[in-house]
């Protein structure tokens, strides 16, 4: 199977790539590399250094499946430019399954986000609740699933709305709550939490990056929305099981972001995916990482200054 993956030297990408080269499938990953390439050289795996934005740039001759990660990937770096924030996530978007579509593409899979229901009352998030984006990041999200909901008639479409995801990848991100959490007790023994009683759903990066292969295996079963997200549980939550793993103290500050919300991944899991790992196994890993000295504390990983540094500097 010969396969295309957008951002796939990011945080996500790092885990997913080893595990489709696993499988035996041609990898070919389009990425502008904005925070490097930590993926190993492989036989069936050929990387490309380009902006989705350039759409020639992008080969889909006899590519079977999609898996589309390039985004901006958080609200704050999503306000730093918001023009380029939507001309990569919305017009890109649209260029890739246009040609997709054109090229034959069998499957279009797109990592959307839990963040597109914005502050919801309700006890459980369902995929059919009205979405009320808060951030630039979160609006070009929603808009690019409709984009590629139209095209479902041509492709197999596939769209997952993960929940913030933890755990341990070669190209980390500390800007992730519970990674985040973890790495403040492992260099400075204090947490700071903003707010604390907001409930944010988590995924273990193993479970988000199986559930692309898990769409892989359902292309003709599985098509539309499905949330993805296993733990819902409070930043002060994440911080206590933080302190269990890392003698830390945690300080409370103010929180300027309101998104508090619990999704139901009922759909999925109706589907047969089970999860595998927890908030607390990435939290020990991320620990063991650290001991080892294979996880380091680096600008690179936290993506709101390293753009502010490098993109934009
Ligand atoms: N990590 C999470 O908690 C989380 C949660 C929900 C959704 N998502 C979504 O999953 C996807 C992957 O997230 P991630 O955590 O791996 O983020 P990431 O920032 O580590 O990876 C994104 C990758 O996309 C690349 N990229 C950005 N703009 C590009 C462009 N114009 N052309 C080519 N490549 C480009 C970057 O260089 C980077 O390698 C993103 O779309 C993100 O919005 C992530």
């Amino acid at each position: 199977m010969n396969i295309l993956i957008t951002g796939g030297c990011g945080y996500k990408g790092s885990v997913l790539v080893p595990k489709l080269l696993a499988r035996g499938y041609r990898v070919n990953v389009v990425d502008i590399m904005w925070f490097d390439n930590f993926l190993e050289p492989h036989k069936h795996l050929n990387v490309i250094q380009a902006d989705v934005r350039n759409i020639d740039s992008i080969p889909l001759e006899g590519i079977e499946t999609i898996i589309h990660l390039a985004s901006v990937a958080n609200d704050p770096c999503g306000d730093l430019n918001p023009k380029l924030t939507w001309e990569i996530s919305g017009l890109a978007t649209m260029q890739l399954a246009d040609k997709a579509v054109r090229n034959n593409v069998k499957q279009f899979i797109y990592a959307s986000s839990g963040s597109v229901y914005g502050v919801k009352e309700e006890d459980q998030v369902t995929e059919d609740l009205e979405l009320k984006p808060i951030s630039e990041y979160n609006k070009t999200k929603m808009v690019a699933e409709r984009v590629l909901l139209s095209y479902s008639d041509q492709m197999a479409v596939q769209i997952i709305r993960p929940a913030t995801v933890c755990g341990y990848s070669p190209r980390m991100r500390l800007d992730v709550s519970v990674n985040m959490l973890t790495m403040q007790a492992l260099v400075n023994g204090l947490i700071t939490v903003f707010g604390g009683n907001q409930t944010r759903p988590n995924i273990h990066i193993d479970d988000i990056t199986d559930i692309y292969l898990h769409l892989i295996d359902h292309k003709d079963s599985m098509s539309g929305i499905y949330n993805a997200g296993f733990e819902n549980i409070s930043i002060m939550d994440i911080a206590q099981m933080v302190t269990r793993h890392v003698p830390c103290e945690i300080s409370v500050t103010e929180s300027n972001d309101p998104r508090s919300y619990r999704v139901n991944s009922d759909r999925l899991l109706a589907t047969g995916y089970k999860p595998k790992k927890s908030v607390e196994d990435a939290i020990k890993e991320i620990c063991e990482r650290h001991k080892q000295g294979t996880l380091k504390d680096e600008d690179r990983f936290h993506n709101l200054k390293w753009m502010q540094s490098t993109v934009f500097k």
